[in-house]
């Protein structure tokens, strides 16, 4: 070889390594952006919820297409192995008005457990009437496949309270609790009934007037996440913490700058990614756009967390090891 060859074979060697190097990262998690699924399309998960089986997630939320029937609200699903980059798998819900609550009805924050006893999907969600909220529901859903068709199976007030903004939680030991937003007494944690079609017992009762409700278990302790009632508009949302889930519950606690309102989201989920070196948990809300729905947008973003504390840093593209639980900051974002 001469030199010419050598110099033109290390640079292709170069190249090589460099692309590889460049395929073995993690994709970026982009807070606030447009979030494409495999068709290069928005997703649509808003106000929505994580299910893991095995290796594999799913992410369901509110499908909020501007091609949806006006008169259908719709729930969609999508499948992850990374959390980063999701396939759209199916609009698992398409339903019309099942309480005969009128024009304008919604279908909102939708999350689904899976029940290994029965091998059934469970959703719930929350299902109004326009102009206050009155009805105060939970719906609920059931399906044998992920994400296949959701079959609707009634409506109900969580143990007679009023039930709006929802969140999901299942403990470390696979218990299953439902968290609710009961408006004249605060945020409610209940257990699911062993089938989870009903709410079974209440767990405790937090005396806050807050929604959009999210809980972990982190390094022994519960921390519980939640917003002020502000609609669409964001607000700092705020957290506390407890021993046990059934409290008591330490004060509430800005987890953010409260001039930056959560730069601009609102808490759906918290999600506990445990890896080989670390465990990371993920804020995950949503940015609403509430005269676009469709181009609403998500604001994951690893917390900082522990002792007690919860802080949200400032939102920029981060990467996730799910193997080793480790999140990274790309230079070039
Ligand atoms: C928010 C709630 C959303 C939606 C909205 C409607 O407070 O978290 O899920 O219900 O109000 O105004």
């Amino acid at each position: 070889m001469n030199m010419k060859t050598i110099r033109i074979v290390a640079a292709a060697a170069i190249f090589v390594t460099a692309q590889c190097s460049r395929a073995a990262e993690p994709p970026v998690i982009r807070p606030g952006e447009v979030w494409p699924d495999d068709r290069g399309q928005h997703v649509q998960a808003h106000g929505g919820g994580i299910l893991q089986l095995g290796g594999a997630y799913y992410w369901f939320g509110e499908d909020r297409s501007a091609t949806n029937a006006r008169i259908a609200r719709c729930v969609a699903c999508y499948s992850s192995t990374n959390l980063a980059q999701w396939t759209f798998r199916h609009q698992v819900v398409r339903l019309t008005d099942p309480e005969n609550l009128g024009r304008g009805w919604v279908l909102e924050r939708p999350k689904v457990f899976y029940n290994t006893h029965a091998k059934k999907f469970v959703m719930y969600a929350h299902i109004d009437g326009r102009g206050g909220y009155k009805f105060a529901r939970v719906a609920v859903f059931t399906c044998d496949t992920v994400d296949g068709d959701y079959v609707y199976l009634k409506s109900f007030r969580p143990l007679g309270h009023e039930s709006r903004d929802i969140g999901q939680f299942v403990d470390d030991d696979g218990t299953a609790y439902l968290i609710f937003e009961d408006r004249p007494f605060g945020f409610r944690i209940a257990k699911l009934s062993d089938d989870y079609l009903t709410v079974e017992k209440e767990i405790c009762l937090i005396p806050e007037h807050m929604e959009g409700g999210a809980l972990v278990h982190y390094q022994g302790l519960y921390y519980i996440v939640g917003s002020a009632l502000t609609g669409w508009n964001p607000n700092p949302n705020k957290y506390a913490t407890a021993k046990s889930i059934a409290g008591p519950w330490s004060e509430f606690k800005d987890l953010a700058p409260p001039d930056k309102n959560t730069y601009g989201a609102q808490s759906t989920m918290l999600w506990k990614v445990t890896g080989a070196k670390t465990t990371t948990v993920i804020f995950m809300g949503d940015i609403w756009k509430p005269e676009a729905q469709w181009d609403s947008r998500y604001l994951w973003i690893p917390l900082q967390i522990g002792d007690g504390k919860l802080w949200l840093p400032e939102p920029k593209p981060w990467t996730l090891d799910l193997k080793t639980g480790e999140v990274g900051f790309p230079k070039s974002q």
